[in-house]
Order: C-alpha cells, then sequence, then structure tokens
C-alpha cells in the first residue's frame, strides 16, 4: 500500500505547474479546475502544506472582482482545449472561464487547518484565503439565489462538476440551440467517445456559453436568462457544508461573521423542502422548467454532507443509501444501475468517481461510522487495483477517462493517511 501512497504523491507531483496542479498529465484537461484544486490541496496537506496553500492560492488568484471563483482558469495560453481562453474570452488577471464549480474549497480548508500545525507565514496566508472565500461565497448568496431562500442555482450544467449527468436531460432538451454553433472539441482526440459526454449535451454547455458571452458574464443579467436554471441538491449541499466550514474559519481567524448563522439556518430549512418523505429522496429543482428532477442520481445524497440537523432523515436517507449500489461489485454509482439513463462507461451518467465517493464517506463518519468505513475500504480497493484514473466501473472496476489523475490521487492519500 506504501508504494501507492508514494505513487499518489508522485502522480500529484508530476501534474504541478507554477502553483497549481492540471486535472491529468494527459491532454484532456491543460488548465487549473475550481473543485479539483481543492481536492489536491487536501492531498498535498498529506506532505507538502506549502503545496497545499499554494494550490488554493493560485485558484484564488483567479477570483474576479465581484467575488465568483471561475471553474478554469487558464494560467498558460494553451489552444489544444475546447473551450479555451479565447472561447470564452474572459477573467480578470488570469483568463478563465465565465461561470463556476462546487465551492467546496472551503470545507477542505477547514480540515487543513484542524489537522496542521500552522507557522505564521502560513497562517497569514491562510487569513487571506478565508477572506477570499468569504467574497466567493457572497457572491453566491447574491447573485445565485433567486428567491432568497438560501438556495442557489446553478446556470450551466458544468457548474455541478458532473457535466453530463442524466439529471440535467430534461432541462437541456428545452435549450434551443444556436443556430451557427460552430465547434471543434478536442476532448475526443484523447478519449474514448463513448466514456465522454454525447455531442448533443455539447452543442447545449457551448449555447449556454455563447449566450453569457454575449451578456458580459454580467452576474446580475445571467440568472434571469439562462435557459438552465437549477436548484441542486448536490450542489447547494456542498455549499452548506461549505458554510458551516466558512463559519468555523472566519471565527478562528477572528473575522466578521455577521449574517452568515442566519444565512445557514435558512439555507437549511429551504433545502428541506426539496426532501420527498414516499420517495425518502432529496430532488433538485428546475426553476426554468419549474419541476421536479425526480432522478436517482447519487449527488442526491451529497445531502449527507451538509450535515443536516435532522437526524431522522439523515438516518432516513443513509437506509435508502445502502440499497442503492446493493448488486455492484464496487460503489458508488453516479447513477442508479436500475435507472434506465444509467450507463456503465459514460462519464457522469453511471461510473463511480472517487470524489463523490470521498465526498459521501466523509459525510457518514460522524453518523454511521461502520458504513463510513466499508465505503472507504472499497474505494482504496478499487484503486490498489486499478491505479489512479479519472473513473470507474462499478462491474468491473476497469478504469475509464483520463488516468494519472489528480483527485483520485489526492483523495486516496486522505482516505489512507487520515
Ligand atoms: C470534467 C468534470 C469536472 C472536472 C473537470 C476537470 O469537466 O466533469 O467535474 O472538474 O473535468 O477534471
Amino acid at each position: 500500500m506504501s508504494d501507492l501512497v508514494d505513487a499518489a504523491k508522485k502522480t500529484l507531483l508530476d501534474n504541478r505547474r507554477s502553483g497549481y496542479t492540471l486535472p491529468t498529465n494527459n491532454k484532456l484537461y491543460p488548465a487549473q479546475w475550481n473543485w479539483d484544486s481543492a481536492f489536491i490541496s487536501l492531498g498535498y496537506s498529506y506532505f507538502n502544506l506549502d503545496y497545499a496553500i499554494e494550490e488554493l492560492e493560485t485558484l484564488l488568484k483567479g477570483q474576479w472582482d465581484d467575488g465568483m471563483v471561475p471553474h478554469i482558469l487558464f494560467h498558460e495560453a494553451d489552444d489544444s482545449y475546447f473551450p479555451n481562453h479565447i472561447t470564452w474570452s474572459c477573467g480578470k488577471e488570469v483568463p478563465s472561464s465565465g461561470i463556476t464549480q462546487p465551492p467546496i474549497a472551503a470545507s477542505i480548508l477547514n480540515i487543513i487547518v484542524k489537522n496542521n500545525q500552522l507557522n505564521k507565514i502560513q497562517n497569514e496566508k491562510v487569513f487571506k484565503l478565508v477572506c477570499k472565500l468569504k467574497k466567493y461565497h457572497e457572491w453566491f448568496f447574491k447573485n445565485r439565489d433567486k428567491n432568497k431562500s438560501g438556495l442557489v442555482s446553478i446556470i450551466h450544467p458544468w457548474e455541478s462538476g458532473y457535466d453530463n449527468s442524466p439529471l440535467w436531460d430534461f432541462a437541456l432538451s428545452k435549450i434551443t440551440i444556436d443556430q451557427n454553433l460552430s465547434y471543434e472539441r478536442r476532448d475526443l482526440k484523447v478519449s474514448n467517445n463513448d466514456e465522454r459526454p454525447l455531442s448533443k449535451d455539447y452543442d447545449c454547455y457551448i449555447t449556454l456559453l455563447n449566450q453569457f458571452k454575449s451578456e458580459n458574464y454580467n452576474p446580475n443579467k445571467l440568472l434571469d436568462i439562462s435557459m438552465f436554471n437549477i436548484i441542486d441538491i448536490g450542489f447547494n449541499s456542498i455549499f452548506l457544508k461549505a458554510n458551516k466550514d466558512l463559519l468555523e474559519l472566519l471565527k478562528l481567524y477572528e473575522l466578521d461573521y455577521s449574517g452568515f448563522k442566519e444565512k445557514i439556518d435558512k439555507t437549511e430549512n429551504s433545502i428541506l423542502d426539496l426532501y420527498n418523505e414516499k420517495e425518502n429522496m432529496f430532488f433538485s429543482f428546475d426553476l426554468k422548467n419549474n419541476v421536479q428532477i425526480k432522478i436517482p442520481s447519487l449527488t442526491n445524497f451529497l445531502i449527507l454532507f451538509a450535515d443536516l440537523k435532522h437526524d431522522n432523515v439523515n438516518a432516513k436517507i443513509i437506509k435508502n443509501l445502502e440499497e442503492f449500489n446493493i448488486n455492484e461489485k464496487y460503489f458508488f454509482t453516479t447513477m442508479n444501475p436500475n435507472h434506465n439513463s444509467f450507463e456503465e462507461k459514460r462519464y457522469w451518467r453511471g461510473p463511480i468517481w472517487i470524489n463523490t465517493n470521498w465526498i459521501i464517506y466523509r459525510s457518514l463518519i460522524n453518523k454511521n461510522k461502520n458504513f463510513a468505513e466499508k465505503i472507504k475500504k472499497n474505494t482504496i480497493q478499487l484503486i490498489n487495483h486499478n491505479n489512479f484514473h479519472e473513473y470507474y466501473s462499478s462491474k468491473t472496476g476497469l478504469p475509464f477517462g483520463a488516468n494519472n489523475f489528480s483527485w483520485t490521487a489526492a483523495l486516496y492519500l486522505d482516505l489512507v493517511l487520515s
């Protein structure tokens, strides 16, 4: 096992550029991604705390003036990726995309701060990170909470981090595709077609991008005009937990936290309205089309990460989760295998991803230790047999997508060493 710990560290170091780390060493993702960096930072914290802090510093260097932290930062003018910095054509100090990703950074930072003894310089750096994260979270409340309910919208599937999840199929089917779309996908040159999103999904992704660009990414407008507007359970659960973690950090660093406790309470109350008692499941809500998204996605279970105060609801959801992958060799699949949208190989439509496993594992430590341990063991086994890949088959464990995948390596370190 220790060989693999060394290999995990090496994977991160090999993928490291100046101050940030690529998601993988192949040509698939030649830039810095928001939530990848947070997971990666946790990995570094087990062997190089300075790199861990620097990873987040570099990410937050890309923060926009209004507080938004983009989902991609293009530190190098590499146009081998699509859509690249030229397509997005935005960003401040660092060219970037014009949308965000799950804001898990505050939760990761809180773990790092709790696990480590920081020296004076590190502490000063973390203080600055906390200030920036506060601004990021305020941006969400200001610009993404249409009904002032404490729940925030995503306006592009890429913002969820689970790009082509079946959760978005209906909403995407309602989008009017740009007539003049012309683009070339680069991902298919370095990845298998049957493991990647479909072209019809890409047409929607790029149509949305073009719409946002034509509005100059003006946050005051995007929420109203976007053809995609969803209150996603997974995203809001991560956001709620991140706000709880941010509150702890604000207190620790003696920063102003007024209003945060109230905001957290509001989100917590509002998210409970999305609980469907009959199906014993939380479901996302499509604000654009005014419908509940009753799709059995693993990401609905990220509600456990939010640490809701309602022990009885948590216990019921855990029971449901125990049955989610009852017949799979490895778990957790991103979609319930009994659902007709499940695909064993295709990206976020079925395969196992280590970051969602890790989030669920972390969620269960304080709720059901045995189950948490079982998830940890199964995930470690999967990686031990198949190395650090992007995603895996639940049937065979066979790896898909990119290899030398940074967050898989980083989270392996946390699973094995924490
Ligand atoms: C894909 C994934 C996203 C990830 C990115 C870089 O777009 O869907 O979650 O952040 O690749 O790894």
